[in-house]
């Protein structure tokens, strides 16, 4: 009997949900049982799956809250399945930031909290400027200049690595 997978994911303009849609991709050419939530949805039992991967998307330096909330309510349940991580932003497209041990926002959030997956990941999300409402191209923008990244907003760049992503989704067959 193949491991049951269950992926939570917390996105805002849908990067985050694309890259968990190649993952079941990847579980589901290797036969296994894949079932994708968003976390708002999720109301399952944790123990009805072998494993259990979270992504999440950065917004403003942290992750989605709710994330949190909920590794930190379920963290025996977590920690009695296989589990994996993976955060999505924009400083990863940065080679020298683009590991979870690089990372800041990953560095940061293994702080705060005391669960540990069996894997981790990073990956570079996308930029889209026409997506924004002003206030955050703005921010954007002013974050990319900080950064030395496009500043146009005509700017429509997917930084993220899918063959990274094709990987981690062979990682997450194997745990
Ligand atoms: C309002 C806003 C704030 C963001 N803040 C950050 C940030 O602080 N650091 C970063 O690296 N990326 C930041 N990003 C980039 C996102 O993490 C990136 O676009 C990612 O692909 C979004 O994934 P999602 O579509 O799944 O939400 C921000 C994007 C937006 C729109």
């Amino acid at each position: 009997m193949n491991d049951k997978t269950a992926i939570v994911y917390s996105t805002v303009d849908g990067q985050t949900l694309k890259i968990c849609n190649e993952i079941v991709q990847v579980l589901k050419k290797n036969n296994q049982h894949v079932a994708l939530f968003n976390i708002d949805n999720f109301n399952g039992e944790i123990s009805d799956y072998q494993k259990f991967v979270i992504g999440s998307s950065i917004r403003y330096g942290v992750h989605n809250k709710k994330v949190i909330e909920f590794i930190n309510a379920n963290k025996p349940q977590l920690d009695a399945v296989k589990t994996a991580f993976f955060s999505v932003n924009l400083v990863a497209r940065k080679e020298e930031k683009n590991r979870p041990e690089t990372n800041p926002y990953v560095i940061k959030f293994f702080k705060k909290i005391t669960w540990k997956p069996s894997l981790v990941e990073v990956f570079a999300g996308k930029l889209d400027y026409k997506k924004y409402p002003y206030f955050d191209r703005v921010m954007i923008q002013f974050i990319m200049w900080m950064t030395k990244g496009p500043t146009d907003i005509s700017t429509e760049i997917d930084y993220t690595n899918w063959k990274k992503v094709t990987a981690f989704g062979e990682t997450v067959c194997k745990l």
